[in-house]
């Protein structure tokens, strides 16, 4: 366990550098992210580099103790290469040039783009390679798909298709392009998607997404091996953007030897919705999920946000440190805070760091330290913990960027809608795995499956073996709706998946924001919304009905038996306490312990290894909050104290890690 800090000292007076260092060692910092912005720096024009100032800024660092961790800075061509070699800008869908100088502005495929990187991160990795404190490289910056139209990608994506379908008549037929005289006799007739409506061929749309996202897999994959080449035996790790995003995260970290997340939770919790509030948990959770082991922050919110829109409010007391501790307790094992210093110049003036403008240690500040105090007595304890669960959720890139494509109700959100069965989980103190839906899940006890809407007998053979050898498994609406070319399936929904259901939808209504009600056997009633399948049962039996409109008293929720396993379909979308009722007693089904009730922002995480399990009990909201947490034999690991079960009280931004040793 360790923690760092975000670092421009290109942004800086030379002569403020050594106080920044010894008060960043003061403040009990290991780690520094520096560079991943500064290629004019590096390479002020073609062919000239200066690294001197980044060997004094690495060398000072390290006379504090301090390791680097270099970013490539290729998120920000220069004006030089912009301005000497257009055909780095993506073009946007009109074929209008992206203009320079907000950053990310390059296309991943251009030539350009690609012989000075590659220059520039052989000069750079050559020369920090043996360096002793630099322990690892960051590619890029926040790496995300481009919706870029210039010629080489158009070129390189009809080369794509070609791949894929072989011909332009399978093609054809695969997209249905005959619909709206949209066939092509020519494959130099095939562009990327021009013009930027969202009515065009949903199957071209998703396939230039899935084009668009191979190019950054490839282009992250291309910079590690250079990488690896240049400064081998350090590590490579990317620092991903939050989610929901078009990009395929797993793909695009296939290259790198960990994950690492940008976290900055809403600081507005005052009138957030609560599913705001669970975006946190679930976004450190899918992070976990991409490499399906402990993951770095390497931003971390430490100040008021802003620039990118007004300024939101300013962390509130304990939130510094409660949430740095939530990424900890959820799989984070370095905490890097964004940034040092807030900057006083560029666009970002207003984004705050741990110091404000002035430099002057305030608040925030002390809360940090007291933070990376607190990880420096744990991180013997923290070594070698990890998170162990029985629950897995399948999360989907493709299936996002269909729902994109094509949105299939007023208010239907995908990444909304895993969330609020990912939340209702979290209250119970039951964690999640969440993991790429094409990796395997046998092993869980509990699957949920949510959304599905484009499928494969791949699939859907998978989710057979599982439930027919014993698994627990949730489906819910809008599954089976699609192959995998984004084009409608021919039989009665949920089509490949309607023997695993044992039920089939007879008819369905996209009620938007109208909101429904359901009816448990036991008479409670319950909310919902979105989207309402009406289901006929044929093996499965029926757990709740609609009870309104004129499908009430029709299946909404049914439980189907497989094997020997057990398949729940819910054909509708659960507002938050429905989600809790009914995924409680879907979780006791499937013999997970949901015994804990959290209230409104509190959150439990354990990480544990064979000898000892951390319990992380958090307060993340503003009120106090008290929780009964039945767990005996424990160690107060921050207060020394003891604990054998009983309530945990909780300021605003509460923290408790109890520690529980095998041997007790
Ligand atoms: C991140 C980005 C940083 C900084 C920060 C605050 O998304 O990686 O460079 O811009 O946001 O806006
Ligand atoms: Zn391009």
């Amino acid at each position: 366990m360790k923690v760092g800090v975000d670092y421009y000292p290109e942004h800086w007076d030379v002569s403020l550098w050594e106080q920044d260092a010894r008060q960043m060692q003061e403040a009990g910092i290991t780690i520094v992210r520096l560079a991943e912005f500064a290629w004019s720096r590096l390479e002020p024009t073609e062919g000239k580099f200066d690294f001197e100032w980044l060997d004094q800024a690495i060398a000072l660092l390290a006379r504090h103790e301090i390791d680097v961790v270099i970013g490539t800075p290729t998120a920000t061509p220069p004006v030089w290469l912009t301005h000497n070699y257009p055909d780095v800008l993506p073009v946007d869908n009109k074929g209008n040039a992206v203009f320079a100088g907000v950053r990310l502005h390059r296309c991943y495929n251009s030539p350009s783009l690609r012989k000075f990187g590659e220059r520039i991160i052989e000069q750079i990795t050559r020369r920090y390679a043996s360096h002793p404190a630099v322990i690892g490289w960051q590619t890029d910056n926040e790496l995300a798909a481009n919706d870029c139209h210039c010629t080489n990608c158009t070129r390189l994506f009809r080369g794509w298709l070609q791949r894929k379908y072989g011909s332009l008549e399978t093609l054809n037929r695969e997209w249905g392009t005959v619909v709206w005289s949209g066939e092509y006799s020519d494959w130099n007739q095939v562009t990327t998607p021009l013009g930027g409506s969202p009515h065009l061929n949903p199957s071209f749309l998703l396939d230039f997404r899935r084009f668009s996202s191979d190019a950054v897999a490839e282009f992250n994959r291309f910079q590690a091996a250079l990488i690896r080449k240049g400064s081998p035996g350090k590590f490579v790790t990317h620092n991903l953007w939050g989610y929901p995003v078009t990009a395929d995260y797993y793909d695009m970290f296939d290259s790198m030897d960990f994950a690492s997340v940008d976290y900055y939770p809403a600081t507005d919790l005052q009138d957030d919705s609560k599913s705001k509030m669970y975006h946190g948990a679930l976004t450190l959770d899918l992070t976990r999920g991409v490499k399906r082991q402990n993951f770095w922050v390497m931003e971390q919110l430490s100040g008021t946000p802003g620039c990118w829109y007004p300024m939101s409010r300013t962390p509130f007391p304990g939130m510094i440190r409660a949430y740095a501790w939530q990424s900890v307790s959820r799989g984070a094992d370095t905490i890097v805070q964004f940034r040092w210093r807030s900057a006083r110049i560029g666009a970002e003036q207003f984004w705050h760091g741990l110091l404000d403008h002035h430099g002057q240690p305030g608040r925030r500040f002390e809360e940090f330290v007291q933070f990376s105090t607190e990880a420096g007595k744990l991180a013997p304890l923290l070594e070698g913990t990890t998170l162990k669960h029985d629950v897995a959720m399948l999360f989907s890139h493709e299936q996002l960027n269909a729902f994109q494509i094509q949105p299939q109700a007023d208010g239907f959100d995908y990444l909304g809608n895993i969330k609020r069965l990912h939340s209702a989980l979290l209250r119970m103190g039951v964690g999640t795995d969440v993991i790429n839906w094409r990796e395997d899940f046998q092993g869980y006890k509990f699957v949920i499956a949510p959304m599905l809407y484009l499928i494969d007998e791949e699939m859907a053979g998978k989710l057979k073996r599982y439930v027919e050898n014993g698994g627990m498994l949730l489906l819910t609406t809008r599954s089976g709706v699609k192959n995998m070319n984004n084009v409608c399936l021919p039989d009665r929904l949920p089509n490949l998946l309607t023997e695993l259901a044992g039920a089939y939808v007879d008819e369905y209504d996209p009620g938007g924001k109208d909101a429904q009600t359901l009816s448990l056997e036991s008479g409670e009633r319950l909310s919902c919304g979105q989207w309402c399948d009406i289901l006929t049962p044929v093996t499965a039996e029926t757990t709740a009905t609609y009870s309104g409109e004129y499908f009430a008293g029709k299946a909404a929720v049914t439980r189907n038996s497989h094997g020997k396993g057990v398949v729940y379909y819910i054909g509708t979308v659960l507002d938050e306490k429905a989600s809790q009722v009914l995924m409680r007693r879907i979780a006791r089904d499937a013999g997970i312990d949901c015994s804990l009730e959290l209230p409104d922002g509190v959150e439990v995480a354990i990480r544990q290894s064979d000898e000892r399990r951390l319990i992380f009990v958090l307060n993340l909201s503003k009120e106090p909050k008290e929780v009964s947490i039945p767990i005996r034999n424990c160690v107060r690991a921050l207060s020394g104290g003891s604990f054998s079960g009983g309530n945990v009280k909780l300021a605003p931004g509460g923290v408790e890690i109890l520690v529980q040793v095998s041997s007790l």
